[in-house]
C-alpha cells in the first residue's frame, strides 16, 4: 500500500523513516519533505503542500492513509477536505484541532470538563488586560490565543514583562491575528513533561513518555526555541503518574470533546507540568506529535506503524499494543547559526555518518541540490543515540553530533540532564 506523509521536518521524517520499515508499504510519499527525505532510497518526496492538492494526488496515487505532521494543515482543516472526499487520513478535524490553535478554546474546554490546568481569564480588551494584571501580580503568563508558531507565550517574571507582553499583542498587534485575544494564566512551576497519544474518536493509545528542551543554552538557559533536543521515556512519569493523566487528563478531554460534538482523532499531545508533589497540570494541548519528541519516540517504536496507523483511521485501536524498545533514545537537535531569531540558510553539511542499530539521524531544515546536502532551516538535524542507559544513549547520540559538520552550528551539550540528574 501506498502512504502519504505531510510536513517537511525532523517528526516527519521520523514518521515516514518508520512507516516505511513496514512490510506492507510499497511507498511512502513525504510532502514536501527535506534533504533527509529526499536522500532515504525507501521514501519519495513530493513537492506539494496545498491541501487540495494533496487530496488529489492521493486520490490519484491511491494512497491508502495519510498521516498529517504539523499544526497549521490540521487547523486550516486538511482532515476536513481529506474525509470529505473519501480519504482516509490520520489527524483532527479543524473543530478538534481547535484544542490546539486556539488557546481560549483548549482553556474553556478544560474548566468546562474539570481538567487540571491553570486559572485564567481570555482579554481582547487591552485595559481589561493590564488591570487583570494589576490585580494578579507576577509571576504570570502571558498567551496569544493562536497559533503563534512557538513565539506566543511569555513567562513574565516580573509585572513591567506582563505588561509589555500584552501591549506587543493587544495593542502593537506583533502577533497578527493571533495575538487579538489573550490568555493570561496563572504561573505554574515545576518540571514539564509531554505525554502523548493516539485516539480514534474513542480509544485511546499512550505512546511512550518523552521529555524535551525548550532553551536554546545548556542550563535551560536563553531563548525558547521549537525544541533543542527529547529524550524516552521520561523518568518523571513514574506508573503511577502516567496512570493518573491518563485519568485525569487524556481520558476526561476524549469524552469531553466526544461529549461536546467534536469527535477528537490524531495524536494528541498534552503538555504538562508537574508540581513538587507530583500532581500534573495541562500547560496547553498540542494535535500532533512534538518534534523533537517524535525522533527518539519512533526510534524506540518496534510495532509496525502502518498497522497502528490502520487501526487509527478505521477507529480499532483497542485491538492493538504497542511494543517499545527498551533501550533509552536521546534526540539531540544541531540548528542553523543565528536560531531561533534568525537562521542563517545555505551551509553546506557534511560528515553524516550512516544510520546504525545505536544511532539514527533525521533530517529537519536540510535540503539537497545536486548531491551536496546544505541548512534550509532553523533546525537542522536530530541525533538520535539508542542505549541501555540514559548515559549510554547520550555519548551514542554525541559521538555523531561530533562528527557531523556545518559552518555555524549550534546545539546544546546538556540533553538529557534531568534523566541523568534523577538516579534511580
Ligand atoms: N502556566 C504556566 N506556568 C509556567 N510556565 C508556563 C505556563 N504556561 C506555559 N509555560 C511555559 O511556556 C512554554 C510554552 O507554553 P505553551 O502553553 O506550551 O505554548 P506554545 O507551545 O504554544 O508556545 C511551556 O513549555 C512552559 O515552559
Ligand atoms: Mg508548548
Amino acid at each position: 500500500m501506498k502512504i502519504l506523509v505531510v510536513g517537511s521536518g525532523g517528526r516527519e521524517h521520523a514518521l515516514a523513516w518508520k512507516l516505511a520499515q513496514s512490510e506492507r508499504v510499497q511507498t511512502v510519499f513525504v510532502a514536501p519533505g527535506n534533504g533527509g527525505t529526499a536522500l532515504d532510497r525507501n521514501l519519495k518526496d513530493i513537492n506539494l503542500s496545498d491541501p487540495a492538492a494533496l487530496a488529489d494526488f492521493a486520490l490519484q496515487e491511491h494512497i491508502a492513509i495519510t498521516v498529517v505532521g504539523p499544526e497549521v494543515p490540521l487547523a486550516a482543516g486538511i482532515v476536513n477536505l481529506f474525509r470529505e472526499r473519501g480519504l482516509k487520513i490520520f489527524g483532527p478535524t479543524k473543530e478538534a484541532a481547535q484544542l490546539e490553535s486556539s488557546k481560549d478554546f483548549a482553556k474553556s474546554f478544560m474548566q468546562r470538563h474539570h481538567i487540571p490546568t491553570a486559572q485564567y481569564q481570555t482579554f481582547s480588551d487591552l485595559k481589561a488586560a493590564h488591570a487583570y494584571l494589576d490585580t494578579h501580580g507576577a509571576p504570570i503568563v502571558i498567551k496569544a490565543d493562536g497559533l503563534a508558531a512557538g513565539k506566543g507565550v511569555v513567562v513574565a517574571m516580573n509585572i513591567a514583562e506582563a505588561h509589555a507582553a500584552v501591549d506587543m499583542m493587544l495593542s502593537d498587534n506583533k502577533l497578527g491575528d493571533a495575538g487579538a485575544r489573550v490568555v493570561i494564566e496563572e504561573f505554574l512551576s515545576g518540571e514539564e513533561a509531554s505525554f502523548i497519544v493516539m485516539v480514534d474518536g474513542k480509544n485511546i493509545l499512550p505512546l511512550a513518555t518523552s521529555q524535551d528542551h525548550k532553551r536554546l543554552l545548556d542550563h535551560d538557559l536563553g531563548p525558547n526555541t521549537g525544541g533543542m533536543g527529547a529524550y524516552s521515556p521520561a523518568p518523571i512519569v513514574t506508573p503511577e503518574l502516567h496512570a493518573r493523566v491518563m485519568r485525569e487528563i487524556i481520558q476526561p478531554t476524549v469524552q469531553g470533546m466526544a461529549k461536546d460534538g467534536i469527535v477528537f482523532t490524531g495524536f494528541l499531545y498534552a503538555g504538562l507540568m508537574i508540581d513538587e508533589h507530583g500532581n500534573p497540570k495541562t500547560l496547553e494541548f498540542n494535535c500532533r506529535m512534538g518534534d523533537p519528541e517524535t525522533q527518539p519516540i519512533m526510534a524506540r517504536l518496534k510495532t509496525d506503524l502502518v498497522n497502528v496507523m490502520e487501526h487509527a483511521v478505521n477507529g480499532t485501536l483497542d485491538s492493538i499494543a504497542l511494543e517499545w524498545d527498551r533501550r533509552t533514545a536521546m534526540g539531540v537537535v544541531m540548528a542553523a547559526a543565528g536560531y531561533p531569531d534568525a537562521p542563517v540558510k545555505g551551509a553546506n553539511i557534511t560528515g553524516i555518518p550512516h544510520d546504525t542499530s545505536d544511532c539514527i539521524t533525521f533530517h529537519a531544515g536540510t535540503s539537497l541540490n545536486g548531491g551536496q546536502l546544505s541548512v534550509s532551516g532553523g533546525r537542522v538535524l536530530c541525533v538520535v543515540g539508542l542505549g541501555d542507559t540514559v548515559k549510554s544513549a547520550q555519548k551514542h547520540a554525541y559521538d555523531v553530533v561530533e562528527q557531523i559538520q556545518f559552518e555555524g552550528a549550534q546545539f546544546r551539550k546538556d540533553i538529557g540532564w534531568r534523566a541523568l540528574n534523577r538516579k534511580h
